[in-house]
Order: C-alpha cells, then sequence, then structure tokens
C-alpha cells in the first residue's frame, strides 16, 4: 500500500513531490518498480489525492497489479483508504507492507530483508535506523531543555509491514481516538502491540525538502554502481 495522496508543501515546489522527476523517472515510479521488483508482492494499492493530474501518465511495473484509491487528509487516512481498497483482495492474516510515495531509494534487499525476518512474527514491524546524532529537546524558541539519551533510538522508515486486518483496525480505532498517528507502526502500538524494528540503510530517505531530491539522485547513482 503506497500512501500518495500528499501535496508536499514542504518541497515548495509547482508539482506534489511524489511526481517530480529523479533520474529520468518520477519519485513514485522509483517507489513502485521497487516495491514491485520483491518476490511476494501481490499486488499494490495507491492512494492518491482526489484531484491528481498526474498519475495516468506515469509507467506502472507490468507484472504487478496496480490498484489506486483517494487519499485523505492525513496520511493515516489515506492508508486506510488504500487497506479498504484491499477489501476482498487481502485476507486478514496476510501481510501488508505501507511503503511512503516518497522514498524512492529505498532497496529492494532491505525490503525482502524486512519481508524475511517478520515473516513469523506475530505482529510486524518496520525498517529503521539507530539515530547516530546527539539529539535535543527544544522548545519553540529553539533553546535546549533537554539532551535525550541516543541509546535504543531509531528512525523509523518504511515499509511497514503488518497483518492486514489487525493494521486496518489499529487505523480505524486510533483515528477514531483522535489520536495523532505518522506512522503504522505508532497505530499498532497505541492498540497494544510490540512491532519489531528490522535494521535498513540509511539511504531510505524520505524526499521531504528542495535539498533532498539531489541527495536522492545520488544515492540512486550510487545503488546503480554498487
Ligand atoms: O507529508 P509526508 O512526507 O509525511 O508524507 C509521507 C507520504 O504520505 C507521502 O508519500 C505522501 O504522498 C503521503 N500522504 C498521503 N496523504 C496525505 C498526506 C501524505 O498519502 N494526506
Amino acid at each position: 500500500m503506497v500512501p500518495a495522496a500528499g501535496i508536499g508543501a514542504r518541497m515548495g515546489a509547482g508539482l506534489p513531490k511524489q511526481y517530480l522527476p529523479l533520474n529520468g523517472r518520477t519519485v513514485l515510479e522509483h517507489s513502485l518498480w521497487r516495491l514491485a521488483a520483491c518476490p511476494g508482492i501481490a499486488g499494490i494499492a495507491v492512494a492518491l489525492a482526489a484531484q491528481d493530474a498526474h498519475w495516468p501518465q506515469l509507467a506502472l511495473p507490468p507484472d504487478v497489479a496496480v490498484h489506486t484509491t483517494t487519499g485523505g487528509a492525513q496520511r493515516c487516512h489515506s492508508v486506510l483508504n488504500g487497506l479498504h481498497a484491499l477489501a476482498g483482495l487481502a485476507q486478514d492474516e496476510e501481510w501488508v507492507l505501507v511503503h511512503d510515495a516518497a522514498r524512492p531509494c529505498v532497496r529492494v534487499a532491505d525490503i525482502r530483508n524486512l519481508m524475511t525476518y517478520l515473516a513469523d512474527h506475530p505482529v510486524g514491524g518496520l525498517l529503521g535506523v539507530p539515530v547516530n546524532d546527539t539529539v535535543k529537546r527544544a522548545d519553540s524558541a529553539a533553546t535546549i531543555i533537554e539532551t535525550v539519551d541516543r541509546h535504543g533510538l531509531w528512525r523509523a522508515l518504511t515499509p511497514q509491514m503488518f497483518r492486514y486486518a489487525a493494521l486496518r483496525c489499529a487505523l480505524q480505532d486510533s483515528i477514531k481516538a483522535g489520536v495523532t498517528v505518522t506512522d503504522e507502526a505508532s497505530a499498532m502500538e497505541w492498540a497494544g502491540h510490540a512491532p519489531r524494528l528490522v535494521e535498513g540503510q540509511g539511504d531510505n530517505i524520505k524526499i521531504t525538502r528542495p535539498e533532498d531530491l539531489p541527495l536522492a539522485a545520488y544515492f540512486l547513482q550510487q545503488q546503480q554502481s554498487e
């Protein structure tokens, strides 16, 4: 399930960030082709913005069924809509991977690792990277309140992989309760589950700000030469 319904306000570009050109393809095409290259992916559901005029121009991966649905106000609503679009296609206990459209540099090897490590896990989990930097908590004036112990801190990436029905319920219930969840793992944690982190590569960046695009272009080039 690929949420691709954001408007990318922080990019300040004319196009939503998932449609920005990156090494000859759009950001979203890179993400979709990488998912489609993973054995075991039965199909992809993509949540698009209601007025999306760019989707029909994309070159979609040929070997995987791609379904589209309309996104919602926030990422969690878009993901939930995407999960609803899979009703009748996915069984309750089957795994669903949720991957940000805006993470075009995810490595196929990392997705496969996630799927292999968690194949028998009762809950599921996500790709993550341990935090290397010293972390500060600050007030609204950027004055430091404290230095946070970084031991045990991870950055949460995507894909995030959970069982279809459990994820749908966790998202539905957390949204209903008015809890802000910015990833699937947060919804699962809120519902009382304990997801597992699987270490991935730090080049799986989320394109968010203008400076991320040349960085992603560089990472993709580097990956090709590996
Ligand atoms: O805005 P952010 O970087 O957190 O978005 C992460 C992913 O969620 C992007 O792929 C974006 O298109 C998607 N999204 C969505 N629906 C929203 C907001 C974001 O599908 N309402």
